[in-house]
């Protein structure tokens, strides 16, 4: 059978949560990694044809191209008989599609907030636009440590998504502090990012 192809960069946080579900659902051989760069001012012809939103992670099977995270995610669970990670019904499932949510909507903002600060040239930048999505990711994490019992357990798409959010935060935005007054948060993450999926796909630039 043929080998999927995974289209990604390995600082991108959306890409490392594909990369972690493969690495839990034992599918890492069954796909061979292309490592891409871009930037919303420097697209991708490659990605660019399989993805019209010319975003990464972008994921090439047999007759079809699948974007984006959540989307190659859970096609990925479909394709391995392990523990499942996203959870087939009731209050699990919901709990870890919330919590995906969570995680990619602090991702949102943060990546627009790195945009601002990194990307546009420094005359363009808006302070109040990167306020405001800092504001966002400060709201993600103050419900995440309010809920961090939703977090424990086996992993799920739930908790992997947040891990890679934290993840990125500590990666792009150490400075910005996300453990000061989040003392739950802290330690859950703490042990989180030691299982061998999260140390993996730990991002570099
Ligand atoms: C980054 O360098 O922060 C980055 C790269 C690709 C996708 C998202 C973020």
């Amino acid at each position: 059978m043929a080998k999927m192809k995974l289209y990604y960069s390995p600082a991108s946080p959306y890409a490392r949560k594909v990369r972690a579900v493969a690495l839990e659902a034992g599918l890492t051989k069954k796909i061979e990694m292309v490592n891409v760069v871009l930037s919303p001012i420097a697209p991708n012809a490659d990605v660019d044809k399989r993805n019209p939103i010319g975003k990464i992670p972008s994921l090439s099977i047999k007759g079809m191209e699948l974007f984006d995270s959540p989307v190659i995610c859970e096609y990925l669970d479909t394709q391995h008989r392990r523990r499942k990670l996203f959870p087939a019904k009731g209050a699990a499932r919901w709990t870890a599609l919330r919590l995906q949510a969570l995680g990619d909507g602090l991702l949102d903002a943060a990546l627009l907030a790195r945009y601002e600060t990194f990307l546009r040239p420094e005359a363009l930048r808006w302070s109040d636009w990167t306020a405001g999505q800092m504001k966002k990711i400060s709201g993600v994490l103050d419900r995440l440590e309010a809920e961090v019992k939703s977090l424990k357990g086996k992993p799920t798409i739930g908790s992997i998504t947040v891990g890679c959010a934290l993840g990125y935060l500590d990666f792009r935005f150490a400075s910005f502090g996300w453990r000061q007054g989040r003392p739950k948060l802290a330690k859950w993450f703490a042990s989180f990012a030691e299982l061998p999926s999260m140390k993996e796909t730990a991002p570099t630039a």
